[in-house]
């Protein structure tokens, strides 16, 4: 065997040891809340089709016309090929919502943080990343070559001793944050952040990819409670309450006009594809239409953790925290008998000994499939471990620096 395959081989036995490899399963979308896996009608808790728009006929309808318009593909660059139109509408949608001066979208959320962090920070500057920050900004702040601090999760002290002992001795700094944090379900104490920002000059970054479209009327976490907290670097994605696909960054015109010229995934990577920028608009006017829908997925989450007894929701996202790997396996297994869709999370997406269900609710989840979910979950998977919830919440919170996703 080539030493190229025994190291892949060998690796993949290691994760198969402790529970940890993840494998690709056939699973096809029926329509916005039901999937077929294996033969069966599931009904999917593990997708973040918030407001199930991916399948709007009206949605469909916007990126099917753009498509027999102009095509599949976008061909370049938009610094290459010229900015298509609908672009800019896209953009003066989400400037609008996030109340910003300026937009830009980019190929992904993940491509969107790993060119803004690198276009405005770089060596000799100071990143401050609470420690359960999404994948990508990690990466995003890696790249950027400035030193990287993460804070204890939410905890706004730790930021304030941070950046007493080291603002001074760097350049620009940078906080970021999840808005919603992405398997937690919890939300960031974002206007604290700011005061902080504010004081130390220093510039707050939300990721609120699990923000738009579910929280602050549909704005997203900068906005929860009715003001618009001061965030300069709105960041998110598409792909989920938009049901489309792309990300984006809220900011001022000046931030966005460099990031038109030094964010390296957006230079250097094609334009997203009309239709699906024709969808996210239409997307956008359908949440900017109907606040009271925007409303429904934490509502439904909201009556899952009443009825299982869990701490109440804060978002579409709820996290069942098992601990271990394989007893994880075995609750999503147990779930999948009964008709119902949710996947284990396990390291490294999430610290270890703290693999979990997270159930993520949508605007179309049916009240009496919500009601026997919380039952199976209250009677067969919260009794296998009575204490893993606050056990595993414990470990998470204390979890190591990067000991997540980075
Ligand atoms: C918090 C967070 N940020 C960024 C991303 C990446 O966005 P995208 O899927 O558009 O690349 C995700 C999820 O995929 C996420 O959960």
């Amino acid at each position: 065997m080539r030493s190229l395959d025994e190291f892949a081989t060998a690796k993949l036995a290691e994760l198969e040891r402790a529970n940890l490899r993840r494998r690709l399963v056939d699973t096809t979308r029926l329509d916005g809340i039901w999937a077929q896996r294996d033969g069966r009608r599931l009904l999917s808790f593990s997708c973040n089709d918030y407001l199930n728009l991916s399948q709007h006929p009206a949605i469909k309808a916007a990126a099917i016309e753009a498509l027999q318009r102009y095509g599949i593909g976008s061909g370049a660059s938009r610094l290459v090929t010229g900015n298509h139109p609908l672009f800019a509408e896209l953009e003066a949608r989400l400037a609008r919502l996030k109340q910003t001066e300026a937009a830009c979208v980019f190929g992904s959320g993940y491509l969107a943080n790993m060119g803004i962090i690198p276009a405005l920070i770089g060596a000799g500057d100071l990143v401050l990343m609470d420690e359960l920050a999404h994948a990508c900004l990690w990466a995003g702040a890696r790249l950027s070559r400035a030193t990287v601090m993460p804070f204890r999760h939410c905890e706004l002290a730790h930021v304030q001793a941070l950046l007493d002992q080291h603002r001074s001795s760097h350049g620009h700094a940078l906080i970021a944050t999840d808005g919603v944090f992405s398997m937690d379900g919890d939300l960031a104490p974002i206007s604290g952040l700011a005061a902080l920002a504010e004081r130390f000059d220093a510039w707050l970054m939300t990721d609120d990819a699990h923000g738009i479209g579910v929280v602050g009327d549909g704005r997203g976490s900068a906005f929860i409670g009715g003001a618009r907290a001061d965030v300069p670097l709105q960041m998110g994605t598409l792909s989920k309450a938009i049901g489309a696909y792309g990300g984006y960054l809220c900011a001022s015109a000046s931030v966005i006009a460099l990031i038109h010229n030094r964010a390296r995934s957006f230079v250097y990577s094609t334009g997203l594809p009309p239709a699906i920028v024709a969808a996210a608009i239409a997307a956008l006017d359908l949440i900017a239409a109907d606040p009271a829908y925007a409303a429904l997925p934490l509502a439904k989450a909201r009556s899952f953790t009443r009825l299982t007894g869990l701490p109440e929701a804060e978002s579409p996202i709820v996290p069942l925290i098992i601990g271990d790997a394989e007893a994880a396996l075995q609750a999503s297994h147990l779930l999948e008998a009964e008709g119902f869709l949710v996947i284990a999370i396990r390291p490294p997406t999430v610290p270890a000994g703290t693999a979990r269900l997270r159930f993520a609710f949508t605007a179309q989840h049916p009240d009496d499939e919500i009601e026997r979910l919380a039952a199976i979950v209250r009677d067969r998977v919260l009794t296998i471990r009575p204490q893993a919830q606050s056990e595993g919440q414990s470990e998470a919170r204390a979890a190591p620096a990067r000991g997540r996703r980075g």
